[in-house]
């Protein structure tokens, strides 16, 4: 027994051979049954996929960078729920393609934002923050407001999705166009926001 150990010590081919085994195996033990799980799997109860305003806004909320600065994950400990309210959970997230948790929080976590400001107070803040928080640094976003939508890939961005399993209809698919186009990248990225961890509602 002694003698075998020595020999793959003394033998880094081997031993990276070996290393290579523990790990994969670690893994796919810890995360294959993940892939079975109600709880990580089943959608949380009165989930819906995001509207088609919303799956554009989200789609302007990642080419603008804005997961760079806040994370869509609440931890279950004490400072965050006190903070941000009830922690996340995995049930939220299994019509999100990518999700969004994120880890770097230059500004606070989003995940329960939802109907935590008024509409108004998103587009001054997205216009200017510092207009309604004079010590931010995030950046304005004014150009949101100029940018009209055209819908025009809307019902195609929700087909690949149902690929994947989010649940859209064919009435979702054929009415996504009328209902982006002409409203603003601004009104698709607060709809979007205002929606946020709204599906369970605790108190924050
Ligand atoms: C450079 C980092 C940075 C980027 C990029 C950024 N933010 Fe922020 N954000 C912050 C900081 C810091 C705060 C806290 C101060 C404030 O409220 O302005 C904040 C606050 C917020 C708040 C208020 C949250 C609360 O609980 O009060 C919202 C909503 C928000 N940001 C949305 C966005 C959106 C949407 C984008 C992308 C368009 C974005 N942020 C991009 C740093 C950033």
């Amino acid at each position: 027994m002694a003698k075998s150990h020595e020999i793959v010590e003394k033998n880094i081919g081997l031993m990276i051979v070996f290393i290579i085994f523990a790990i994969s195996l670690a893994g796919l033990v810890e995360i294959v049954p993940l892939f079975f799980q109600d709880e990580t799997t089943k959608p949380v109860d009165g989930l819906e996929p995001h509207d088609a305003l919303a799956l554009e806004g989200r789609d302007i909320y990642i080419r603008e960078g804005c997961h760079v600065c806040h994370s869509q994950m609440i931890r279950p400990f004490r400072a965050e729920t006190e903070r941000y309210g009830h922690y996340s959970v995995a049930g939220e997230s299994v019509y999100e393609h990518p999700f969004l948790w994120g880890s770097k929080r230059t500004g606070p976590d989003l995940a329960r934002v939802g109907k935590l400001y008024p509409d108004e107070w998103h587009r001054v803040h997205l216009m200017d923050p510092r207009a309604v928080v004079p010590e931010s640094n995030m950046p304005g976003f004014p150009w949101l407001a100029d940018n009209v939508l055209t819908g025009e890939n809307t019902g195609t961005k929700m087909k690949a999705l149902r690929m994947v399993g989010v649940p859209y209809t064919e009435i979702d698919i054929s009415g996504a166009k009328a209902a982006v186009e002409g409203k603003t990248e601004m009104d698709a990225l607060i709809h979007y926001l205002q929606n946020l961890g709204t599906v369970l509602s605790f108190k924050r």
